[in-house]
């Protein structure tokens, strides 16, 4: 099979993490769109009127044709597994979105559909799709720098007061940072210490009562190796880690100070159902948040997902503007990274799809390893709950 061979992807859920994920594909040179599903019909007709492909009401339809070889399944949380199996049902490879379910039994299921039916099962984007987390890998998995021993990241977000859906302000139903935030710091932690999680001890707080989920979090995770990784988030919009990012954004986009503003603007909306429908406006398909990361080279930086610094026995590495640097025992050096097609993050989710499908690679993300990711974070939140050391 040619190496060069495109891929015709169908996108399900035009919502915010789908309606990103479009402008990755469009832009990337191994893929291309070729037909989206959603039950919002406005997201559809945005869809439609910037791509020439079909478009349906519901993923079923878009499953069953003939003329698409993967998807990417965006839609919410607790329809993955349905999703994903269908999918593997129709002989569909798959990119899902984190978290990969709710439950460990629902992770178990999702892979055995994708062996059962021999495809591609990717999870993703997370963070850890970042190049500066595989380069960081890479480096640390080469040796240069010696045993790998801390693993510190911290990100202070406004995550809390984006206008959310009501299940997302419901921890039982996967609302709140353990099951859409933390996973990005768990499994770059995972991907960069590259042994298994042997025990975790975290406290996480519900801060506002009225946005009835975890917002804040502290986690220490014992990797098997004896190297500690320490996450700290808080979606409050007080402080915003960005600051300390020289104010560029999770996205690699240049962002200008807001403290309070995302609080600010949702005291504006009247009720939940008000909210769910600004929050389709805002960060559906073709709203203001999904439009590829454009404007000049210089404002255009690496994906990142907070502050990282790691920690070996010859230096420390962290994620720069625009590459890595190296904190090495002979001084400091910076590793430049490419910019990408689009979304350096989300290509790289692309890329190893392809790898898989085309040149049969085993993806690095695949279900074994997103469900380890799932198991850590229903670790964390057990821990906070019963106040000790749980040991995976
Ligand atoms: N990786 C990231 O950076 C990132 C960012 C945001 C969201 N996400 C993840 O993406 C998933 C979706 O979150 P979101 O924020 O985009 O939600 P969203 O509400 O913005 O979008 C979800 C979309 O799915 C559609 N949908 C629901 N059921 C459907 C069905 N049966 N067929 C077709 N479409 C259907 C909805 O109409 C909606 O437009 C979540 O699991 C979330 O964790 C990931």
């Amino acid at each position: 099979m040619s190496a060069e061979r495109h891929l015709r992807i169908g996108i399900v859920g035009l919502g915010s993490a789908g309606g990103r994920m479009v402008g990755a594909v469009a832009a990337h040179p191994l893929t291309r769109i070729a037909g989206a599903a959603d039950l919002h019909p406005e997201l559809r007709e945005r869809f439609a009127r910037d791509y020439n492909v079909e478009v349906h009401d519901d993923a079923l339809p878009l499953m069953q044709r003939q003329d698409i070889d993967a998807v990417y399944i965006a839609t919410p949380h607790q329809f993955h597994r349905a999703h994903a199996i269908m999918a593997a049902e129709h002989g569909k490879h798959v990119i899902v979105e984190k978290p990969m379910a709710l439950t460990l039994e629902d992770c178990e299921a999702m892979i055995a559909a994708a062996e059962r039916h021999g495809t591609v099962l990717i999870v993703g984007h997370t963070h850890s799709f970042d190049p500066a987390i595989a380069r960081m890998r890479e480096i640390i998995a080469g040796g240069e720098l010696g045993r790998l021993a801390m693993i510190g990241m911290w990100n202070y977000t406004d995550f809390l007061y984006r206008p959310r859906r009501p299940e997302e302000l419901d921890t039982a139903k996967g609302g709140g940072i353990l099951f859409n935030q933390i996973p990005h710091q768990v499994d770059t932690a995972r991907l960069l210490a590259g042994v298994p999680v042997r025990s975790v001890r975290a406290m996480t707080g519900i801060l506002d009562p009225r946005r009835p989920t975890e917002g804040a979090c502290m986690a220490f995770l014992d990797f098997a190796d004896g190297t500690a990784a320490s996450i700290t988030y808080s979606g409050y919009d007080h402080f915003d880690s960005d600051e300390l990012h020289g104010w560029i954004g999770e996205g690699g986009q240049m962002r200008k100070p807001g403290h309070g503003s995302a609080r600010k603007s949702l005291a504006g909306i009247a009720n939940a159902e008000d909210e769910a429908k600004a929050r389709a406006a805002r960060y559906g398909y073709g709203g203001p948040t999904t439009a590829p990361r454009g404007g000049p080279p210089s404002q255009i930086h690496q994906p990142h997902f907070g502050m990282l610094v790691v920690s070996c026995e010859h230096g420390d590495l962290r994620p720069s503007a625009d590459g890595v640097l190296v904190y090495g025992d002979d001084g400091l050096r910076e590793i430049a990274l490419p910019p990408g097609h689009s979304d350096p993050g989300r290509d790289a989710a692309i890329d190893e799809l392809h790898r898989a499908i085309v040149l049969g690679v085993k993806p690095v993300h695949d279900g074994r390893f997103a469900k380890g990711t799932v198991e850590t974070c229903l670790a964390i939140l057990r821990s906070a709950r019963e106040r000790r050391e749980v040991v995976l």
